[in-house]
């Protein structure tokens, strides 16, 4: 079996992070959401990997090399525009051959694994199995009907009504059959080539599909409130382990991680949360439900239930709740005297101020 996963995209609901970054590199627990879909894919023993890249290319490169630090081997196809889903199994279509392959959204953790997903796979062969979960509003999703039986009956792509509260989650694996279902559908309403309609396609011309229901955890990292509910989720099951220094004055309480190289002065630290490696952390109040990546220095800043990502530096800020802080971004108090607050932020960026 080999395996596509998809990380282009444009990423319009993780504004302003999508600008600079591909959604799919937004750090949980300080490890990009696609490094923890590449272990999902190392684990069931796939090594061949396609990953299908936007115009955002070098960064994802970057972060995940030619794939052996995970044990798989990445090859990177490049994707002119967002075309769908469907699209960039077509792309992938020479890299695919005829072999069985999951496909794996680049933005969507499953963090209890997919290797009970695979074996059913495996040991049926459906033409497809998709995976779904039961979610209260299912309208932003694909969305399956079955019958009492557990068949699959129909699919939609994000109905306004839909029919079921099953939601197709973002692994799917797939025999060689998908490609001519592929080949025979047309861009739908929102011009994109829709896996779902491809699947329903196969239904339609009496192909096997089969749905395991996912009972773990899952979440579509596409906003931010998603974002920092699973870094909460993640953070819950943290195994405390301290490197860095902490010094006398400061306390560490819960479940706390302090990498090698980062600094804890005069502060405190209340579990789960994570402080990055070479991170300085002085006069502080961090956590619960707090991340802090690599190289980054808080000082007289309390945080709360919030993600920092690496270079960040936050100064003087009591109360920040509820943040995702990108890359080397600087908060901190107005060099002028008057009390007032002074914003240099980019597009469709979001501050929330205290009354
Ligand atoms: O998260 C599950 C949902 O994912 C499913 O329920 C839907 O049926 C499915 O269509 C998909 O919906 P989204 O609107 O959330 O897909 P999104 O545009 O976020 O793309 C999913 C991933 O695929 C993301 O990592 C970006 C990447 N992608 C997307 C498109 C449209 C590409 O690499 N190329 C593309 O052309």
């Amino acid at each position: 079996m080999k395996a596509l996963v998809l990380s282009g995209g444009a990423g319009t609901r993780l504004r302003p992070f999508s600008y600079s970054m591909p959604k799919q590199l937004i750090p949980i627990v300080n490890k990009p959401v696609l490094v923890y879909v590449l272990e999902d894919i190392a684990a069931l023993g796939v090594t061949e990997v396609a990953v299908i890249v936007g115009d955002r290319a070098a960064q994802i490169t970057e972060a995940l090399g030619d794939g052996s630090r995970f044990g798989v081997r990445v090859t990177t196809i490049h994707q002119d525009e967002p075309r769908g889903l469907a699209h960039c199994v077509e792309l992938a279509r020479p890299f695919l051959g005829d072999d069985d392959f999951v496909m794996y959204l680049g933005d969507n953790m499953l963090p209890d694994g997919i290797t009970a997903i695979a074996e059913e796979f495996r040991s049926g062969r459906p033409a497809a199995q998709i995976v779904v979960h039961r979610v209260p509003d299912p309208r932003a999703f694909g969305v399956a009907e079955l019958d009492a039986e557990g068949a699959v009956v129909a699919l939609a792509e994000k109905p306004s009504r839909p029919r079921s509260d099953l939601a197709l989650i973002g692994v799917y694996f797939f025999t060689s059959a998908i490609h001519e279902a592929v080949a025979a559908i047309e861009p739908s309403a929102r011009g994109e080539l829709e896996i779902t309609d491809a699947i329903q396609w196969l239904l339609t011309h009496g192909h096997d599909v089969k749905a395991g229901e996912y009972g773990g955890y899952w979440k579509d990292t596409g906003k931010a409130d998603d974002v920092l509910e699973c870094n909460r989720h993640l953070l819950g099951m943290l195994r405390p382990r301290v490197e860095g220094d902490i010094d006398a004055t400061s306390e560490l309480i819960g479940p706390v991680v302090i990498e090698s190289g980062a600094r804890v002065v005069r502060s405190r630290i209340v579990g789960p949360a994570v402080i990055g490696a070479g991170t300085l952390v002085e006069d502080c109040r961090i956590g619960p439900d707090t991340s802090v990546a690599r190289d980054c220095v808080l000082r007289a800043t309390q945080l709360t239930d919030s993600i920092v990502m690496a270079g960040a530096s936050i100064t003087r800020v009591p109360g920040l709740h509820g943040s995702l802080i990108g890359r080397s971004a600087n908060i901190g108090p107005s060099d002028h005297a008057e009390a007032h607050h002074r914003l240099v932020v980019g597009d469709h960026t979001h501050v929330e101020v205290a009354a």
